[in-house]
Protein backbone atom coordinates (compact mmCIF):
# COMPACT_ATOMS: atom_id res chain seq x y z
CA UNK A 1 0.00 0.00 0.00
CA UNK A 2 1.36 3.50 -0.84
CA UNK A 3 2.97 5.32 2.49
CA UNK A 4 1.46 8.82 1.59
CA UNK A 5 -1.77 10.02 3.46
CA UNK A 6 -4.15 9.85 0.26
CA UNK A 7 -6.73 12.47 -0.28
CA UNK A 8 -9.39 12.75 -2.41
CA UNK A 9 -11.88 15.44 -2.29
CA UNK A 10 -11.12 15.93 1.30
CA UNK A 11 -11.88 12.22 1.98
CA UNK A 12 -8.82 10.46 3.71
CA UNK A 13 -8.13 6.53 3.53
CA UNK A 14 -8.56 4.65 6.33
CA UNK A 15 -9.04 1.33 6.73
CA UNK A 16 -8.77 1.00 3.02
CA UNK A 17 -8.05 -2.79 2.84
CA UNK A 18 -9.86 -3.84 6.06
CA UNK A 19 -12.92 -6.35 6.03
CA UNK A 20 -14.18 -5.40 9.35
CA UNK A 21 -14.73 -2.02 8.39
CA UNK A 22 -17.33 -2.60 6.43
CA UNK A 23 -18.65 0.70 3.34
CA UNK A 24 -20.93 -1.31 1.50
CA UNK A 25 -24.63 -2.89 1.91
CA UNK A 26 -23.56 -6.24 1.26
CA UNK A 27 -20.38 -6.03 3.24
CA UNK A 28 -22.24 -4.98 6.36
CA UNK A 29 -24.26 -8.19 5.48
CA UNK A 30 -21.45 -10.51 5.71
CA UNK A 31 -19.71 -8.84 8.67
CA UNK A 32 -23.11 -9.34 10.55
CA UNK A 33 -22.93 -13.02 9.30
CA UNK A 34 -19.52 -13.40 11.03
CA UNK A 35 -20.05 -12.01 14.08
CA UNK A 36 -23.21 -14.21 14.58
CA UNK A 37 -21.38 -17.24 13.49
CA UNK A 38 -18.45 -16.30 15.87
CA UNK A 39 -20.79 -15.52 19.25
CA UNK A 40 -22.61 -18.99 18.15
CA UNK A 41 -19.30 -21.09 17.83
CA UNK A 42 -17.74 -19.06 21.01
CA UNK A 43 -21.01 -20.40 22.95
CA UNK A 44 -20.49 -23.88 21.59
CA UNK A 45 -16.75 -23.51 21.92
CA UNK A 46 -17.70 -22.64 26.03
CA UNK A 47 -20.19 -25.21 26.63
CA UNK A 48 -18.29 -28.29 25.24
CA UNK A 49 -14.79 -27.07 26.95
CA UNK A 50 -17.43 -26.89 30.22
CA UNK A 51 -18.71 -30.55 29.92
CA UNK A 52 -15.29 -31.88 29.24
CA UNK A 53 -13.55 -30.76 32.28
CA UNK A 54 -16.43 -31.18 34.02
CA UNK A 55 -16.24 -34.89 33.31
CA UNK A 56 -12.87 -34.81 33.87
CA UNK A 57 -12.50 -33.33 37.14
CA UNK A 58 -15.59 -34.29 39.08
CA UNK A 59 -15.03 -37.43 41.45
CA UNK A 60 -16.39 -40.63 40.60
CA UNK A 61 -17.71 -42.17 44.28
CA UNK A 62 -17.80 -46.06 43.91
CA UNK A 63 -21.70 -47.00 44.24
CA UNK A 64 -23.69 -49.37 44.16
CA UNK A 65 -25.51 -50.75 40.30
CA UNK A 66 -28.74 -48.83 40.67
CA UNK A 67 -27.44 -45.43 40.96
CA UNK A 68 -25.12 -45.89 37.75
CA UNK A 69 -27.37 -47.39 36.21
CA UNK A 70 -29.55 -44.08 36.43
CA UNK A 71 -26.48 -42.17 35.95
CA UNK A 72 -26.20 -44.02 32.84
CA UNK A 73 -29.65 -43.27 31.68
CA UNK A 74 -29.54 -39.19 32.57
CA UNK A 75 -25.77 -39.30 30.47
CA UNK A 76 -27.53 -40.72 27.55
CA UNK A 77 -30.55 -38.23 27.84
CA UNK A 78 -27.89 -35.06 28.03
CA UNK A 79 -26.28 -36.38 24.57
CA UNK A 80 -29.62 -36.79 22.86
CA UNK A 81 -30.70 -33.16 24.08
CA UNK A 82 -27.23 -31.96 22.62
CA UNK A 83 -27.10 -33.88 19.41
CA UNK A 84 -30.78 -32.04 19.57
CA UNK A 85 -29.35 -28.85 19.87
CA UNK A 86 -26.68 -29.63 17.33
CA UNK A 87 -28.82 -30.18 14.22
CA UNK A 88 -31.16 -26.82 15.59
CA UNK A 89 -27.90 -24.78 15.26
CA UNK A 90 -26.68 -25.68 12.23
CA UNK A 91 -30.17 -25.89 10.99
CA UNK A 92 -30.53 -21.98 11.89
CA UNK A 93 -26.93 -21.28 10.37
CA UNK A 94 -27.64 -22.94 6.74
CA UNK A 95 -31.40 -20.24 6.79
CA UNK A 96 -29.36 -18.07 7.90
CA UNK A 97 -26.73 -18.82 5.14
CA UNK A 98 -29.43 -19.47 2.33
CA UNK A 99 -30.92 -15.77 3.10
CA UNK A 100 -27.61 -13.81 3.23
CA UNK A 101 -26.91 -15.61 -0.27
CA UNK A 102 -30.21 -14.41 -1.71
CA UNK A 103 -29.83 -11.16 -0.49
CA UNK A 104 -26.31 -10.25 -2.22
CA UNK A 105 -26.94 -11.50 -5.90
CA UNK A 106 -30.67 -9.88 -5.43
CA UNK A 107 -30.76 -7.78 -9.21
CA UNK A 108 -30.41 -3.96 -8.24
CA UNK A 109 -32.93 -1.87 -9.12
CA UNK A 110 -33.10 -0.92 -12.91
CA UNK A 111 -31.89 2.76 -12.08
CA UNK A 112 -28.25 1.67 -10.94
CA UNK A 113 -25.79 3.47 -12.01
CA UNK A 114 -23.79 1.19 -14.58
CA UNK A 115 -19.65 0.73 -14.25
CA UNK A 116 -17.81 -1.62 -16.32
CA UNK A 117 -14.51 -2.34 -14.99
CA UNK A 118 -12.06 -4.58 -17.66
CA UNK A 119 -9.03 -5.93 -16.35
CA UNK A 120 -5.75 -5.65 -18.60
CA UNK A 121 -1.86 -6.85 -17.20
CA UNK A 122 -2.32 -4.97 -15.18
CA UNK A 123 -4.42 -2.40 -14.79
CA UNK A 124 -8.00 -1.43 -14.60
CA UNK A 125 -10.07 0.50 -17.08
CA UNK A 126 -13.20 1.88 -15.73
CA UNK A 127 -16.21 3.21 -17.77
CA UNK A 128 -18.99 5.11 -16.20
CA UNK A 129 -21.95 4.16 -18.88
CA UNK A 130 -24.34 6.17 -19.97
CA UNK A 131 -27.69 6.01 -22.02
CA UNK A 132 -25.90 9.19 -24.10
CA UNK A 133 -22.92 7.67 -25.60
CA UNK A 134 -21.21 11.29 -25.36
CA UNK A 135 -21.47 11.39 -21.46
CA UNK A 136 -19.89 7.76 -21.48
CA UNK A 137 -16.57 8.56 -19.36
CA UNK A 138 -13.57 6.09 -19.27
CA UNK A 139 -10.76 6.47 -16.95
CA UNK A 140 -8.44 3.73 -15.37
CA UNK A 141 -7.44 2.44 -11.74
CA UNK A 142 -9.97 4.17 -9.36
CA UNK A 143 -13.47 3.56 -9.29
CA UNK A 144 -15.75 6.45 -7.72
CA UNK A 145 -19.10 5.74 -6.23
CA UNK A 146 -21.87 7.23 -5.08
CA UNK A 147 -23.09 6.94 -1.08
CA UNK A 148 -26.55 5.23 -0.54
CA UNK A 149 -26.87 4.54 -4.77
CA UNK A 150 -26.22 0.96 -6.31
CA UNK A 151 -24.19 0.76 -8.77
CA UNK A 152 -23.89 -2.39 -11.32
CA UNK A 153 -20.21 -3.40 -11.86
CA UNK A 154 -19.66 -5.28 -14.92
CA UNK A 155 -16.81 -6.92 -14.64
CA UNK A 156 -14.83 -8.42 -18.07
CA UNK A 157 -11.31 -9.06 -18.72
CA UNK A 158 -9.28 -8.18 -21.92
CA UNK A 159 -6.72 -10.81 -22.03
CA UNK A 160 -6.25 -13.31 -18.93
CA UNK A 161 -8.30 -13.48 -16.13
CA UNK A 162 -8.14 -11.17 -12.93
CA UNK A 163 -10.31 -10.80 -10.04
CA UNK A 164 -11.55 -7.84 -8.64
CA UNK A 165 -11.30 -7.86 -4.58
CA UNK A 166 -11.97 -4.86 -2.61
CA UNK A 167 -12.79 -6.15 1.25
CA UNK A 168 -14.41 -2.78 2.79
CA UNK A 169 -16.86 -3.18 0.16
CA UNK A 170 -17.15 -7.34 0.47
CA UNK A 171 -16.71 -7.65 -2.71
CA UNK A 172 -14.48 -10.52 -4.82
CA UNK A 173 -15.18 -11.64 -8.31
CA UNK A 174 -13.29 -12.74 -11.06
CA UNK A 175 -12.50 -10.96 -14.46
CA UNK A 176 -12.85 -13.49 -17.04
CA UNK A 177 -11.78 -12.79 -20.67
CA UNK A 178 -15.06 -13.69 -23.85
CA UNK A 179 -17.49 -13.41 -20.44
CA UNK A 180 -19.13 -10.88 -18.15
CA UNK A 181 -19.56 -11.04 -14.41
CA UNK A 182 -21.54 -8.55 -12.74
CA UNK A 183 -21.62 -7.43 -8.85
CA UNK A 184 -23.35 -4.74 -7.63
CA UNK A 185 -22.78 -2.00 -4.78
CA UNK A 186 -23.84 0.58 -2.85
CA UNK A 187 -21.54 2.58 -0.70
CA UNK A 188 -22.99 3.44 2.80
CA UNK A 189 -20.20 5.89 3.74
CA UNK A 190 -17.79 8.36 2.30
CA UNK A 191 -14.19 6.90 2.45
CA UNK A 192 -11.23 5.67 -0.04
CA UNK A 193 -10.78 2.27 -0.18
CA UNK A 194 -8.39 -0.09 -1.73
CA UNK A 195 -8.68 -2.96 -4.05
CA UNK A 196 -5.98 -5.09 -5.74
CA UNK A 197 -6.02 -8.24 -8.09
CA UNK A 198 -6.98 -11.54 -6.28
CA UNK A 199 -5.81 -14.15 -9.55
CA UNK A 200 -2.44 -14.67 -10.31
CA UNK A 201 -1.93 -12.82 -14.00
CA UNK A 202 1.19 -12.12 -14.58
CA UNK A 203 4.31 -10.84 -13.57
CA UNK A 204 2.97 -7.91 -11.88
CA UNK A 205 -0.17 -9.16 -10.60
CA UNK A 206 1.20 -7.66 -6.94
CA UNK A 207 1.32 -4.40 -8.51
CA UNK A 208 -2.57 -4.15 -9.85
CA UNK A 209 -4.24 -2.21 -7.42
CA UNK A 210 -7.10 -0.14 -7.52
CA UNK A 211 -8.42 2.93 -5.38
CA UNK A 212 -12.10 3.32 -4.94
CA UNK A 213 -13.57 6.59 -3.49
CA UNK A 214 -17.03 6.96 -2.37
CA UNK A 215 -18.79 10.61 -2.35
CA UNK A 216 -21.90 11.63 -0.96
CA UNK A 217 -24.10 12.10 -4.30
CA UNK A 218 -23.74 16.10 -4.92
CA UNK A 219 -19.72 15.62 -4.92
CA UNK A 220 -20.18 12.62 -7.16
CA UNK A 221 -22.05 14.17 -9.59
CA UNK A 222 -19.75 16.70 -9.60
CA UNK A 223 -16.63 14.95 -9.91
CA UNK A 224 -18.44 13.25 -13.05
CA UNK A 225 -19.13 15.87 -14.27
CA UNK A 226 -15.63 17.71 -14.30
CA UNK A 227 -13.98 13.93 -15.33
CA UNK A 228 -16.41 14.25 -18.60
CA UNK A 229 -14.79 17.31 -19.88
CA UNK A 230 -11.84 17.31 -21.86
CA UNK A 231 -8.39 18.07 -21.04
CA UNK A 232 -8.30 21.80 -20.12
CA UNK A 233 -6.16 24.09 -23.18
CA UNK A 234 -2.03 24.60 -22.32
CA UNK A 235 -2.10 27.66 -20.19
CA UNK A 236 1.48 28.88 -21.06
CA UNK A 237 4.34 27.74 -23.54
CA UNK A 238 5.86 24.88 -21.76
CA UNK A 239 2.46 23.38 -21.26
CA UNK A 240 2.09 24.21 -24.92
CA UNK A 241 5.15 22.40 -25.37
CA UNK A 242 4.32 19.30 -23.33
CA UNK A 243 1.11 18.52 -25.16
CA UNK A 244 3.21 18.84 -28.12
CA UNK A 245 5.50 15.73 -26.76
CA UNK A 246 2.91 14.09 -25.45
CA UNK A 247 1.13 14.29 -28.94
CA UNK A 248 3.91 13.90 -30.96
CA UNK A 249 5.94 11.35 -29.37
CA UNK A 250 5.45 7.89 -28.62
CA UNK A 251 2.62 8.59 -25.72
CA UNK A 252 -0.16 9.29 -27.69
CA UNK A 253 0.29 5.75 -29.73
CA UNK A 254 -1.09 4.49 -26.39
CA UNK A 255 -2.76 6.65 -24.50
CA UNK A 256 -5.71 8.98 -24.96
CA UNK A 257 -6.37 12.49 -23.72
CA UNK A 258 -9.83 13.64 -24.74
CA UNK A 259 -9.31 17.03 -26.18
CA UNK A 260 -6.25 16.36 -27.68
CA UNK A 261 -4.61 14.48 -30.48
CA UNK A 262 -3.82 11.35 -28.69
CA UNK A 263 -6.56 8.47 -28.78
CA UNK A 264 -4.67 5.41 -28.21
CA UNK A 265 -6.24 2.57 -26.44
CA UNK A 266 -3.55 0.41 -25.29
CA UNK A 267 -2.65 2.17 -22.03
CA UNK A 268 -4.52 4.26 -19.58
CA UNK A 269 -6.96 6.86 -20.70
CA UNK A 270 -4.88 9.95 -19.16
CA UNK A 271 -7.21 12.72 -19.37
CA UNK A 272 -7.16 13.64 -15.51
CA UNK A 273 -4.49 11.44 -14.40
CA UNK A 274 -3.44 14.41 -12.33
CA UNK A 275 -6.68 14.43 -10.77
CA UNK A 276 -6.10 10.51 -9.31
CA UNK A 277 -4.44 9.16 -5.88
CA UNK A 278 -1.90 7.12 -7.57
CA UNK A 279 0.11 6.34 -10.88
CA UNK A 280 0.39 2.91 -12.35
CA UNK A 281 -2.38 1.06 -10.30
CA UNK A 282 -1.82 2.14 -7.21
CA UNK A 283 2.20 0.81 -7.57
CA UNK A 284 3.19 5.10 -7.00
CA UNK A 285 2.13 7.97 -5.30
CA UNK A 286 0.79 10.36 -7.78
CA UNK A 287 3.77 13.02 -7.50
CA UNK A 288 5.85 14.88 -10.26
CA UNK A 289 9.11 13.02 -9.12
CA UNK A 290 7.28 9.57 -9.39
CA UNK A 291 6.11 10.50 -12.52
CA UNK A 292 8.74 11.83 -14.45
CA UNK A 293 10.68 8.31 -13.20
CA UNK A 294 7.63 6.18 -14.39
CA UNK A 295 7.31 7.69 -17.99
CA UNK A 296 11.60 7.65 -18.16
CA UNK A 297 11.84 3.92 -16.91
CA UNK A 298 8.05 2.22 -16.16
CA UNK A 299 10.31 -1.14 -16.01
CA UNK A 300 12.61 -0.38 -12.81
CA UNK A 301 9.25 -0.15 -11.14
CA UNK A 302 7.04 -2.90 -13.05
CA UNK A 303 9.32 -5.13 -14.45
CA UNK A 304 6.99 -6.59 -17.98
CA UNK A 305 5.00 -4.09 -17.81
CA UNK A 306 4.08 -3.00 -22.08
CA UNK A 307 5.39 0.76 -21.58
CA UNK A 308 8.54 1.07 -23.13
CA UNK A 309 11.39 3.71 -21.76
CA UNK A 310 11.56 7.19 -23.08
CA UNK A 311 14.31 9.06 -23.83
CA UNK A 312 13.16 12.18 -23.30
CA UNK A 313 15.33 15.30 -23.40
CA UNK A 314 15.38 16.83 -20.19
CA UNK A 315 13.56 20.29 -21.37
CA UNK A 316 10.79 18.00 -23.40
CA UNK A 317 10.46 16.09 -20.32
CA UNK A 318 9.95 19.09 -18.08
CA UNK A 319 7.48 20.57 -20.48
CA UNK A 320 5.42 16.96 -20.46
CA UNK A 321 5.39 17.08 -16.92
CA UNK A 322 4.19 20.38 -16.81
CA UNK A 323 1.56 19.83 -18.86
CA UNK A 324 0.45 16.29 -17.30
CA UNK A 325 0.22 18.15 -14.15
CA UNK A 326 -2.55 20.51 -15.68
CA UNK A 327 -4.98 17.63 -16.21
CA UNK A 328 -6.88 17.77 -13.38
CU1 LIG B 1 -4.70 -9.00 -12.45
CU2 LIG B 1 -3.71 -10.43 -10.85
Amino acid sequence: MLALPLRSAGLVLQHAHSVLEPGNVQAARIQDHLEYFLVVSAIVFALVMGAAIWAAVRRRPQTEDTRSARREAAAGRAVIGALGATVLVLFGTLVYDLRLGRALTHVPPRDALEVTVTGRQWWWEVVYEDPVPANRLTSANELHLPVGQRVMLRLQSADVIHSLWIPALGVKKDLIPGHFNAVWVEATRPGVFRGQCAEFCGLQHARMGLYVVAHERPAFKRWLQQQRAPAPAPRDSLAHRGRAVFEGGACALCHAVRGTAAAGRVGPDLTHVASRLSLAAGTLPNTRGHLAGWILEPQATKPGVIMPPSALHARDLQALLAWLETLR
